[in-house]
């Protein structure tokens, strides 16, 4: 099932997202669900919040980027509770865009390697090390998870410059082929 996603502006977007664990009720069913919204975009990555529950669930599809960097052709993931628990590199620039702020996309900095430990789908612990576009896939991910969006890491003066653009997105004036729920809107 297709589940609506939430547009910038909304308040669940601002929030820091709860732990859950697996008795969560439904969960294999909501987890299903994203995947489901995911593929009816053109992302490949959904949080939770992105789908109005306040919990600490990603899931992620890379394969879009398979002729970008080798690897990425079926890195399918369920992300659980995770925790960043290293950031290295020096940060390096990539072009970020969100299904939750359609129209836009911005070069946004970030550490390039990042350790992080989360359960899959089945509640199995893991510590992993991502790099390169998986890391920063996962790293927008859970930015949503701490109430965090890519536009948060622009200067002031692009912030300035997108202001009419968001302020358009949270009253769903904006062009977008997906099921979305804005918080402005007026009927
Ligand atoms: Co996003």
């Amino acid at each position: 099932m297709i589940l609506p996603i939430v547009a910038y502006g909304s308040p669940i977007l601002r929030k820091v997202a709860e732990e859950i664990d697996a008795n969560f009720p439904n969960l294999k069913a909501l987890i299903s669900d994203m995947f489901d919204t995911l593929y009816a975009t053109d992302g490949v990555g959904l949080a939770a919040p992105q789908v109005s529950k306040s919990i600490r669930l990603v899931v992620i599809d890379a394969t879009p980027f398979e002729d970008e960097e080798k690897g990425l052709k079926g890195f399918k993931k369920v992300i659980i509770n995770p925790k960043i628990i290293e950031r290295k590199g020096e940060p390096t620039v990539f072009n970020e865009g969100c299904l939750s702020v359609p129209g836009i996309r911005e070069d946004v900095f970030k550490h390039p390697v990042i350790r992080i430990e989360y359960y899959d789908e089945k509640f199995v612990k893991h510590d992993e090390v991502y790099k390169g576009i998986a890391s920063r896939i996962i790293q927008h991910e859970y930015d949503h998870l701490e109430g965090v969006l890519f536009t948060d890491y622009c200067p002031p003066l692009k912030k300035r410059l997108m202001k009419r653009k968001l302020t358009d997105i949270t009253k769903g004036i904006v062009n977008v082929k997906y099921k979305m729920k804005f918080p402005k809107k007026i009927n």
